[in-house]
């Protein structure tokens, strides 16, 4: 079972100012996928606590993923996407490109999220946007490659089924 931290970059969630619902729900479509949630955090919209969430979740407690939410739009205090960047080593384009490709069938606005994805060790990092509408549509597109992407990761599953 693989484990998983949920950070939820918002200044508004992290000064109790609003109700963090986009992390509890990826809790909630996690742990019904199979997932052992470990753990979920609020930080503010600042790259260097992003960041240092990421590390810490990634090299401290070594959980296999890392999924975020908020942070990836178009506003002045959007950085997630940024601190992501700074602590991955591999970029993995095709899932980031997958939520926005079957997002934009939803909503043109799909194309205003800048989200990345990538690996850090063993530990793989994707961004979500911030709404709970956009976490479960983007989950929904991307839960049954990402196991089998956790299982090549992680050595468990080396050959891809020829299908
Ligand atoms: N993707 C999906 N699937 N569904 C959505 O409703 N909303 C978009 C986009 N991605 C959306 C989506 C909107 S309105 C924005 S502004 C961006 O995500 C960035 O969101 P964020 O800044 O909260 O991360």
């Amino acid at each position: 079972m693989y484990t998983v931290g949920i950070i939820t970059a918002s200044d508004k969630g992290a000064a109790g100012q609003r109700e963090d619902t986009a992390g509890p729900l990826i809790a909630q479509i996690m742990a019904t996928a199979g997932y052992d949630v470990k753990q979920t955090l609020i930080v503010a919209d600042e790259q260097s606590l992003i960041a240092s969430a990421l590390i810490d979740f990634a090299d401290n407690k070594k959980y296999n993923l890392i999924l975020t939410t908020g942070g990836t739009g178009l506003a002045p205090r959007d950085v997630t996407p940024e601190a992501t960047l700074s602590v991955i080593k591999k970029q993995t384009p095709g899932i980031s490109e997958a939520m926005r490709h079957h997002s934009l069938r939803i909503t043109p606005k799909a194309m205003l999220s800048r989200g990345v994805s990538g690996i850090r060790s063993k530990c793989l990092i994707v961004n979500l946007p911030g709404s709970p509408k956009a976490v479960s549509e983007c989950l929904s597109f991307i839960l049954e490659p990402l196991s089998h992407g956790l299982d090549i990761l992680n050595g468990n599953d080396s050959e891809c089924a020829r299908e």
